[in-house]
């Protein structure tokens, strides 16, 4: 397994690229299986995750080709010749979930495997079983797999009542509803821009979709939907973590593409804390305004909340902050993995139940720490970063799931960091 050496170098100046949202492409992909025409995605991040669904896509007949490098992503579901969604893919990104939506709606019929958990949490799907069961379909569950049938072959639209925000059960929801037949609302919806987006691709393919982006989502039911083609939107949590490299580093790094209104919250909290964002014509510049951000408190929420998957990144830079920060994690029940691999470097942090305390110090230690999921190997890297000497990461296939180049993007502003190869 790979891992990542990073030593502290100072202050980081120049530009980062920010990619398309690997949590918008993975729910945008299966949007393919609703329609026999083509579907092309511009702008596709190139990530093991997008190449897991691409695997899972291609074992149910769909046609998935990557071009330019993998930042299009040309798709065809017309020779879909198969409804079952094995566990050996499923089981590696729980994502796979969401070909259940639209392979019901489509044929009426659909076996997946349930994903089981992953290092942050439980993570069941019955939010995702239950709106679907809303628009009409009999599932039944057995040896690990969810066998789903629609009577009748199709979908009927009906009220989905969701208890609490559920991202990837409104996107599965969504996907469905856009072949149902009649209307479709979802209350309670996620109002994630990943959602938005998703919405817009729909409506380019000839779905009718009103309220993405509230609470309340209304889908009337087509009988069938075209290709298109579709830009995925930029990725607001690889543009939040790169928010912090100047933050926690010093120096002023510009990030391309980047766009406010994506990250209100997290931007309000770095502000908060002393950190100066920029908007310009090419993105958003950032930069600390002194030598030490100040503490600030954050609690993650549903968009637009806090982002949970900021939560881990934002730990790192408080380890460092003038100040006692606390850190409520609301979403996922065991999300703060990364505290004792920051404790290593020297981090004070006290983790009780659902908060973690950091009391800032004014400099961690680089130190060999391991990733324990994607957004916590990146918090480490980030606190590599603005630490004391080296500092190994191991187990970056983590970070492989959810950031392309990390290493050329951070070098290109000067860090001091590098992959090493291990057999
Ligand atoms: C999506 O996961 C994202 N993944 C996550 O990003 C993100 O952290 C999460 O939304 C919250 O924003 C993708 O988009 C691929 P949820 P999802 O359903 O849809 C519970 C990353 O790092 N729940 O909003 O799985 C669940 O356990 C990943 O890129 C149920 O109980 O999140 C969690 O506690 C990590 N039953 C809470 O709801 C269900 O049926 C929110 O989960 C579904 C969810």
């Amino acid at each position: 397994m790979d891992s990542i050496l990073v030593t502290g170098n100072g202050p980081l100046n120049g530009e980062i690229p920010i990619a398309g949202a690997k949590n918008a492409c993975l729910t945008l992909m299966p949007a393919t299986l609703l329609s026999d025409e083509p579907l092309t995605l511009t702008n596709a991040p190139r990530l093991s995750d997008i190449r897991t669904m691409t695997a899972l896509l291609q074992s149910l007949g769909a046609e998935v080709s990557a071009l330019q490098g993998g930042k299009v992503l040309a798709m065809s579901s017309h020779g879909l010749n198969n409804h079952t969604a094995d566990y050996d893919i499923v089981r590696k990104m729980r994502a796979s979930i969401l070909v259940l939506g639209p392979m019901l709606a489509r044929d009426g019929h659909a076996v997946v495997s349930l994903p089981g958990g992953c290092a942050i949490g439980a993570r069941p799907v019955d939010l995702h079983l239950k709106a679907l069961e809303a628009m009409g379909a009999e599932m039944d569950l057995r040896d690990g797999y969810v066998h789903a049938k629609a009577p009748g072959g199709r979908l009927r639209g009906g009220v989905v009542e969701f208890p609490f925000v559920s991202v990837g059960a409104t996107e599965n929801a969504l996907l469905a509803a856009t072949l149902a037949k009649g209307t479709t609302v979802l209350k309670r919806a996620a109002r994630e821009p990943e959602i938005i987006d998703l919405a817009n691709c729909l409506r380019a393919m000839g779905a009718q979709i009103e309220g993405d982006g509230t609470d309340t989502i209304t889908i009337q039911g087509v009988d069938r939907l075209n290709g298109a083609t579709h830009p995925v939107v930029s990725d607001r949590i690889e543009l939040g973590t790169y928010m912090l490299a100047p933050a926690i580093c010093g120096g002023e790094v510009e990030l391309l593409g980047g766009k406010r209104s994506l990250l209100e919250a997290f931007c309000q909290k770095l502000e908060e804390a002393g950190v100066e964002i920029t908007e310009t014509d090419k993105g958003l510049k950032v930069r600390r305004k002194m030598d030490r951000v100040r503490a600030v408190d954050v609690v993650t929420e549903p968009f637009p909340g806090f982002p949970t998957d900021l939560q881990a990144q934002m730990m790192a830079l408080m380890c460092t902050a003038d100040g006692v920060a606390t850190l409520e994690e609301k979403i996922f029940e065991n999300r703060f993995m990364h505290a004792p691999e920051l404790i290593r470097m020297g981090a004070q942090i006290d983790v009780h139940g659902g908060t973690a305390t950091v009391t800032g110090v004014k400099q961690l230690k680089g130190a060999p720490v391991m990733a324990t999921d994607l957004r916590a190997s990146v918090s480490l890297i980030l606190a590599g970063l603005a630490a004391e000497g080296e500092t190994r990461v191991s187990r970056v296939y983590h970070l492989d799931r959810g950031y392309e180049h990390v290493v050329r993007k951070l070098s290109a502003v000067g860090a001091k960091i590098e992959r090493i190869k291990e057999e």
